[in-house]
């Protein structure tokens, strides 16, 4: 069968001619449905340019990516937004959300962006804010609620409408150790019932509780393996 994600050859070269930068120099890799790994590596090592592109938020140089099976390396933008609103749950290290919109708001916005109906905006948003344990915080803004808060209302939006992959980038880099703990937490949660996780992050010990790491250096795939299991 084919796998979810199904990397091949990627490159992606900023400011070619003099001053370019190789920021992925020949990624492969596969990831199938149900996997939860971490993408690890160094400062400049490559791995949100890796999201990026994992992501559809942008384009390789050269190379090609298959997402279901299908070739997105050389799609529009318009196309890559379609996909990003069916395929993906972002969560972003700096949360990332609307200011001047309640959780449930900020939750619902992509739910608007996929055209579902405002009733069912509605009990997706509940549902996934209460999953996120923030059921009594839905009318709060996200400067009413603490930092962990706020990441978990990102994690809700994430998961709403039920996308296949979440992608994570330093989902807990602006987070102290409990709230680290329960963003973690959360997403063993969604890999257990099925959902694949990919966690970009530079903590050891986010890496140490993934089932597959994968290791970035200088654009490079430089190690792959699985932890024991536990
Ligand atoms: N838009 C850009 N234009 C030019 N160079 C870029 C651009 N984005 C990233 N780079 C360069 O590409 C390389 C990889 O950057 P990237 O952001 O992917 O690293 P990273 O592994 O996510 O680092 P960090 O852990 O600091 O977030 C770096 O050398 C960076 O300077
Ligand atoms: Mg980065």
């Amino acid at each position: 069968m084919e796998p979810l994600i199904r990397v091949e050859n990627l490159h992606k070269i900023y400011n070619p001619g003099e001053n370019e930068v190789r920021a992925l120099d020949g990624v492969s890799l596969t990831i199938e449905k149900g996997e939860f790994v971490a993408i690890v590596g160094h400062s400049g090592s490559g791995k949100s340019t890796l999201m990026n592109m994992l992501g559809c938020l942008d384009t390789p140089t050269s190379g090609h990516y298959y997402l279901n099976g299908r070739d997105v390396s050389g799609l529009t933008d318009n196309q890559l937004s379609e996909i990003r609103n069916q395929e993906i749950g972002f969560i972003f290290q700096g949360f990332n959300l609307i200011p001047n919109l309640d959780a449930i708001g900020n939750v619902e916005l992509p739910l608007i962006y996929r055209g579902v109906s405002k009733q069912t905006r509605r009990r997706l948003a509940t549902a996934a804010l209460t999953k996120v344990g923030l059921g009594k915080r839905m009318k709060h803004r996200p400067g009413e609620l603490s930092g962990g808060q706020q990441q978990r209302v990102a994690v809700a939006r994430a998961i709403a409408a039920q996308p296949p992959v979440i992608l994570a980038d330093e989902p807990t880099g602006n987070l102290d150790s409990r709230s680290t703990v329960e963003i973690m937490n959360i997403l063993k949660e969604l890999h257990k019932s099925g959902r694949t996780v990919i966690v970009i992050t530079h903590d050891d010990d986010i890496a140490r509780q993934s089932r597959r790491v994968i290791r970035i250096s200088d654009g490079r795939v430089e190690a792959d393996y699985l932890n024991g299991e536990s």
